[in-house]
């Protein structure tokens, strides 16, 4: 492994984690890159492999996107709730750092862990790995659900605010003024909704295919709030892959399919009817926020493109639906 130095307040940082001796040498280190809101960082102990993810103050996807740093112990919170409902659901926590904003986690290699985003890429659209995803994602929901007081170590609601909410539905709701009163009532919706521990960025650059399942990374969104927005959250990511790999455009259909299908065999703690009449406005705002929201998708450049998601989802949003299959059809049909 080529070396890379990491910064001294990192290894300060580990060493308050009780990784790594004060004054010991320091070991080998490789900077991970593809994250946009943390230093990650490969660190060899003599003990094995670590990966330590240290957030940052600004996100590098745009300028004005501001995070504070205290998600990084929410981020810490919600691999020990999801482990504890699903154990290998997250990669498993070795330490976490107040003062840097800075976790320690088991280090995953890419060979027998890779990211499901390059999968899709390649066009390789497996239902049985979305179905997975939907019934892991279900089950931490389920668990969470029935602790309610999982949600005093949550208190995360400007968070959530500020990196989803705002930054997709309301600034979508600014770029579109004829769909804006809905795409706000869809935000009200989601912010009012207080259900279960949300991951709130369950896309597939943030999953990866492990030998026993998938494993959620980046649970910087953290919250307490409304399971729905995972759901639709991850759904639309398989919508967009039409665009991005168009020939697997079946495949990722039916990998949508599965998802929902899992996940709602596992909804326990309100009527599935209930969940997916959240689920299905919300994907519909989400899909036109991946274009006209401040994070678009960097696969979706051809005007073209961005006009049929244009078209698809203010259709939607001009006659919101309470079906996951409606907005589904409707894309399909646009294709
Ligand atoms: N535990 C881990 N083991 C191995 N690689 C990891 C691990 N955590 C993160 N990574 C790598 O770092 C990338 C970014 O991590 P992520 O937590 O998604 O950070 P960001 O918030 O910056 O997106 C992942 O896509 C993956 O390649
Ligand atoms: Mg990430």
């Amino acid at each position: 492994m080529s070396s890379d130095l990491p910064p001294p307040d990192l290894l300060a940082a580990l060493a308050r984690m009780g990784l790594l001796r004060p004054g010991a040498p320091v070991p080998p280190a490789r900077r991970l890159t593809g994250g946009v809101s943390s230093d990650i960082w490969r660190l060899d102990l003599p003990s094995g492999p670590i990966c330590v993810k240290r957030a940052l103050a600004r996100l590098r996807v745009a300028a004005d996107w501001e995070a504070p740093v205290e998600r990084n112990r929410y981020e810490a919170r919600w691999m020990q709730a999801a482990a504890a409902a699903r154990p290998g659901a997250a990669p498993r926590l070795l330490g976490q750092d107040e003062s840097s904003g800075a976790l320690a986690m088991e280090f995953l290699p890419e060979t027998d862990y890779p990211l499901w985003k390059e999968q899709l890429h390649a066009g390789h659209a497996a239902p049985a790995f979305a179905a997975a995803v939907g019934a892991a994602i279900a089950a931490i929901h389920a668990a969470t659900a029935a602790a309610p007081a999982t949600a005093a170590r949550f208190p995360t609601d400007a968070i959530f605010h500020a990196i989803r909410l705002e930054p997709y539905l309301l600034a979508t709701a600014r770029a579109h003024p004829d769909r804006a009163e809905v795409l706000r009532r869809i935000a009200a919706t989601t912010a009012a909704t207080r259900r279960a521990l949300v991951h709130g960025d369950v896309s597939p650059k943030n999953i990866l295919a492990g030998p026993r399942g998938p494993v959620f990374l980046d649970a910087e969104c953290a919250w307490w709030g409304d399971p729905a927005f995972d759901l639709a959250f991850c759904l639309n990511h398989l919508l967009l892959k039409c665009l991005w790999t168009p020939a697997a455009t079946a495949g990722f259909l039916a990998c949508f399919d599965a998802l929902a299908a899992a996940y709602r065999a596992g909804i326990d703690w309100e009527p599935a009817a209930a969940l997916e009449a959240r689920a299905a406005p919300l994907l519909a705002g989400l899909f036109l926020a991946r274009v006209d929201g401040k994070s678009p998708v960097e696969y979706i450049t051809a005007e073209a493109d961005k006009d049929r998601v244009r078209r698809v989802a203010r259709a939607l949003l001009a006659a919101p639906p309470d079906r996951l299959a409606i907005v589904r059809d409707a894309w399909a049909e646009s294709l």
